[in-house]
């Protein structure tokens, strides 16, 4: 049974409602004919429907701000640029803290060897869950601090002070005074689940401050890789082929058998738009041969 579910645009008779239906059966929604500038408006229309409409021009804003991705259109930005060989592991775009509760590609040109992306569904019954970590901000509070101070601290250090307070079993990683009565911690946390606005419950996400720690989140998805026959070798084996490897810390011991229960593999077309929920569903990306082509897809999150 594929959980993917195709959808034609045409302008006449194109509802967004469709991928609403998809989307809160917890399938993804692939919808293929559309131009670059009616991907925006598509986007756009979904989300309102799900009330993440400030969400998605919130993030495209950052991403415009923040400088690490260049936007493309009213609310889509250039995925993180690749290395020659490299893949990206599984992942949930964002953190706990972040929420994001959606994620959509838009592809403009895919005509490498390889560069398919691939969707991993959350098992919600795992217990993989009780061994893995997210890298976390904490903080321990002296005294007490203005609204403005919270809020400031909010937006400066993605931490919410009351909320965020450094538990006993949390194991410190770095410390960081950043206001006289706050010192903020970096920590590896147990997971915790997330409210999923589509599907209105509480669910873990393999969030990227989960997925990027562990090393074997990509020796995993490398072996996959070559079982799927997806992988490309460099001859050589010159080239590494994580994009997250200096982000990882140890072996988790990740097991995608338990972790998920169901995959999409698909390569995108240009034209095509894939939207899925960002909680339930972990996204990935093959890697290809360098000077096979060029894959141009662009990301829109809310
Ligand atoms: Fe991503």
């Amino acid at each position: 049974m594929t959980r993917l579910q195709q959808i034609h645009y045409s302008e006449d008779s194109f509802e967004a409602q469709s991928v609403i239906s998809a989307l809160t059966n917890d399938d993804v929604a692939l919808i293929s004919g559309v131009e670059q500038d009616i991907a925006d408006d598509l986007i756009f229309s979904v989300c309102e429907l799900l009330g993440l409409d400030e969400s998605l021009e919130l993030q495209a804003g950052f991403a415009s701000i923040q400088g690490h991705r260049q936007t493309r259109n009213d609310f889509y930005m250039t995925v993180n640029r690749r290395r020659p060989y490299q893949f990206i592991p599984p992942h949930s775009e964002g953190s706990s803290f972040s929420k994001m509760q959606l994620a959509a590609f838009y592809c403009i040109e895919n005509s490498t060897d390889g560069g398919e992306t691939i969707l991993w569904h959350v098992n919600a019954n795992a217990t993989d869950w009780n061994h893995l970590k997210e890298k976390k901000r904490k903080c321990k509070v002296i005294g007490t601090l203005t609204d403005a101070d919270k809020h400031k601290i909010r937006t400066s250090y993605q931490l919410d002070v009351d909320s965020d307070r450094l538990l006993q079993d949390e194991e410190i990683l770095t410390s960081q005074k950043i206001h006289e009565n706050v010192t903020m911690y970096e920590v590896l946390s147990k997971p915790e689940k997330t409210h999923s606005i589509i599907l209105d419950s509480y669910q873990y996400a393999y969030w990227d401050s989960i997925s990027s720690l562990d090393h074997d989140c990509a020796i995993r998805f490398q072996e996959y890789c070559k079982r799927q026959s997806l992988l490309k070798v460099c001859s050589n084996n010159s080239f590494p082929m994580d994009n997250a490897a200096q982000r990882r810390l140890r072996n988790f011991g990740v097991n995608f058998d338990e972790l998920f229960d169901h995959t999409v593999i698909h390569k995108l077309q240009p034209g095509q738009l894939i939207i899925f929920n960002n909680i339930s569903w972990a996204h990935s990306a093959a890697n290809w041969t360098p000077d096979s082509g060029v894959r141009n897809v662009v990301g829109a999150f809310a």
